[in-house]
């Protein structure tokens, strides 16, 4: 059986999917720029004390830059990461070390409040505390950034792990078998990715091509969600509305 192709398998909460999508195709600065134009426009709408955001690792990073030529309040932002490895801090394989190199460290004035993971505990205890950190921050993030891997993977939620097919309700769980390198991480949770109030995906390059050929479909000359909805943790994490904004690079979004 193809489990993509048969989402009944999957034990997942009953969401309402029909929140709306939006898809941009841009290249390079364009890209980038509308990246930064959405997060800058979603962090000043928030009206709350503080804003909660997500972010993530692979190429995420790198495609943020264009946030430093806007003006942000960064000192009100609380940061976490979607997924983490259970790395040092200084370990290049290190989500929070991509940010920090690529962007964190490149803002002039006020900084946002990072909260790491710490790897000195083992990754069940870490997972805990990284999910007492977001609790004590309001618990739901304000704005999840999320890539995507080729297999339709997204935080640390792989296709066919348990992690993913039988959510639990833990706001983060560690991962201690992932089958892309490193094995073990602390991954926030689908239950703790769809209660975001807004979810938003990078994807570049032609790998990503046939999993959100899978994802997306026209409808009536618009992009949508495919129905039923196959079963990739990209395709199942939404925001609390059941919307998502989808930023690709023309090789990713080919053909759409
Ligand atoms: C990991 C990856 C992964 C990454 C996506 C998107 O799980 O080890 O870091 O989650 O973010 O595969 O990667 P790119 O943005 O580099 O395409």
């Amino acid at each position: 059986m193809d489990l993509r192709k048969d989402p009944a398998t999957l034990s997942l909460p009953g969401l309402e999917l029909s929140g709306a999508v939006t898809v941009a195709i841009a290249d390079g600065d364009a890209l980038k720029k509308q990246i930064a134009q959405y997060v800058a426009g979603v962090a000043t709408a928030c009206a709350k004390e503080r804003f909660v955001v997500a972010l993530s690792g692979g190429s995420m990073p790198k495609l943020l830059a264009s946030l430093l030529d806007l003006d942000i309040d960064w000192a009100k932002w609380d940061v976490f990461f979607a997924d983490e490895r259970c790395v040092s801090r200084d370990s290049p394989d290190s989500n929070a070390k991509a940010c920090e190199d690529h962007l964190f460290s490149k803002i002039k004035g006020a900084k946002p409040t990072v909260h790491h993971l710490d790897a000195s505990l083992s990754p069940a205890e870490a997972a805990e505390k990284y999910a007492d950190e977001l609790n004590a921050c309001g618990r739901r993030f304000d704005l999840c950034l999320l890539g995507m891997g080729p297999d339709g993977h997204t935080a640390s939620l792989f296709p066919e792990h348990d992690l993913f097919r039988k959510p639990d309700g833990a706001v983060a769980r560690a991962i201690l078998d992932s089958p892309k390198p490193p094995a073990e991480r602390v991954t926030f949770t689908l239950a703790t990715l769809q209660n975001s109030l807004r979810v938003a995906f990078v994807a570049t390059g032609a790998s990503k091509t046939p999993v959100l050929q899978e994802i997306l479909t026209r409808k009536g000359g618009k992009l949508d969600y495919a129905h039923p909805v196959p079963a990739y943790p990209a395709a199942w994490v939404r925001s609390a509305d059941g919307g998502a904004a989808w930023f690709l690079d023309s090789a990713a979004g080919a053909g759409l």
